[in-house]
């Protein structure tokens, strides 16, 4: 089963997503994770990707295809994937086509998860994920046990350097410009499958788990 998780910047794709993993068994593969690693590490992906993801910026459609392209051919994601911020332009969703063909593989579904321009910011600014193991958590609608603290594995929590109010209303514009119209372009596919991202953690989860199962 290959599924691709779509939603503005913050609508809850990362949280979502590492719990349909754990349920459905197969790979997260988010883009924005690949390249705070690589920039993390400083590779030359990463020193490339840090000028236009610490600015809110789209990656050019050639590094990010290149990383999906790579991915999607590791063993692991023979059973299928959850691409997570991935696709984001009509280009990248045409390059994904040919990916998936060639790999002898299809997309399932494409969840939509949609939720209110204005509920965004507060998500965003009050996010804290896991230096460790990557869990996401929010200061005040989903917060760890101890202040700063992972309940998973009790790494330490930080804020990502792309959460700024400035940089958060970049990378909304980029999603709206950018992003946005590949809602049409899935929904002309009869792929898409809108979920209201604004409601309880859990029930979004339910309502995906459904999505998939039907
Ligand atoms: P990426 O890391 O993908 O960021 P994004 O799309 O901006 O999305 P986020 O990760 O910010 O939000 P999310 O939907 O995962 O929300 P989350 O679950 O964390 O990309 C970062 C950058 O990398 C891009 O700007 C770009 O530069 C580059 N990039 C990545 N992919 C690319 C591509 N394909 N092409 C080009 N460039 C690319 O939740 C947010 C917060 O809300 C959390 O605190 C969470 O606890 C809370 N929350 C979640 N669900 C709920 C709920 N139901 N109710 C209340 N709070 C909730
Ligand atoms: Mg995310």
């Amino acid at each position: 089963m290959n599924v691709i998780f779509m939603g503005p910047p913050g609508a809850g794709k990362g949280t979502q997503a590492e719990r349909i993993v754990s349920t459905f068994h197969i790979p997260h593969i988010s883009t924005g994770d690949a390249f705070r690693l690589a920039m993390s590490q400083e590779t030359p992906l990463g020193i490339e990707a840090k000028g236009y993801v610490d600015k809110g910026l789209l990656v050019p459609d050639e590094i990010t295809n290149g990383i999906v392209r790579e991915r999607l051919q590791q063993p692991d994601c023979n059973e299928g994937s959850l691409l997570d911020g991935f696709p984001r332009t009509i280009a990248q969703a045409d390059a994904l086509d040919v990916i998936m063909e060639s790999l002898g593989k299809k997309i399932d579904h494409v969840i939509n998860l949609g939720v209110d321009r204005n509920l965004l910011l507060a998500r965003l600014t009050g996010r804290r994920i896991c230096k460790s193991c990557g869990a996401t958590y929010h200061v005040v609608f989903n917060p760890p046990k101890q202040d700063g603290v992972c309940d998973k594995c009790e790494g330490e929590l930080y804020q990502r350097s792309d959460d700024t109010e400035e940089k958060v209303g970049t990378r909304l514009d980029e999603y709206v410009n950018k992003t946005a119209p590949l809602l049409e372009y899935y929904r002309g596919k009869g792929l898409l499958r809108e979920v209201n991202g604004d409601q309880d953690i859990d029930l979004v989860t339910s309502e995906i788990s459904s999505l998939l199962r039907g």
